[in-house]
């Protein structure tokens, strides 16, 4: 799938340092995996004069897929609670001056400085991240599990919060999309009204 950019291999050493898992080991929260980054730095890649959110910095490898790929005139701001991967974040993202690292809630941080062009919605209360993005701009959760990945009795192949929130929202056209893995998937929606 090609080489990592450098500010991914920096975010990613961060990660090590302060004890933040790679993949997704369900110990506690994890950085975003290469598949969703790199779908991230598609979406990011287009937002031409655009602003991007993210929700839940972790130590700043999903904010550094998106700096890599943004264009030059695109600034984003990613929220994070805990003070450790703030410092973390800082650190990685120093020479960026597009990207702000703010530490705090983060919808009530980003609810400030809405609408967005692209949300990234990895930390913090869900429930009415639709408002914070613009009509025509793209909303995407992380941590979804393909229902073909799921054990056959697993509650969350008939009942997924993220998915159903998805598909339900009359304001969202949405898809899931499956990792090359196949055992992780994202959610991806276009805010049409
Ligand atoms: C899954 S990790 C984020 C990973 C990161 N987005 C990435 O791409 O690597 C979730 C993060 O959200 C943070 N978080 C959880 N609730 C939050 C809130 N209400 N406000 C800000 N950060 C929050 C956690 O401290 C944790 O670092």
């Amino acid at each position: 799938m090609g080489e990592l950019p450098a500010l991914v291999v920096r975010a990613q050493m961060a990660a090590a340092e302060v004890g933040m898992p790679l993949t997704r080991d369900g110990t506690g929260p994890s950085c975003c995996l290469p598949g969703v980054g790199r779908f991230l730095a598609v979406l990011a890649a287009g937002c031409v004069g655009g602003m991007i959110g993210e929700m839940g910095t972790g130590v700043g490898v999903g904010a550094a897929w998106m700096a890599s790929a943004m264009p030059a005139d695109c600034r984003l701001v990613t929220v994070e609670m805990d003070p450790v991967r703030v410092t973390a974040a800082r650190r990685v993202l120093a020479d960026e001056s597009r990207v702000e690292v703010v530490q705090g809630d983060s919808f009530d941080e980003l609810a400030r400085r809405a609408p967005f062009d692209l949300l990234f919605v990895d930390g913090g209360p869900s429930d009415q991240v639709v408002d914070l993005v613009r009509i025509g701009g793209r909303l995407v959760f992380d941590d979804v599990t393909p229902v073909a990945a799921l054990p056959a009795d697993s509650p969350f192949r008939t009942n997924d919060p993220k998915r159903d929130f998805f598909l339900a929202d009359p304001r969202l056209v949405a898809t899931e999309v499956v990792l090359p893995d196949l055992r992780n998937s994202l959610m991806v929606g276009t805010r049409v009204q």
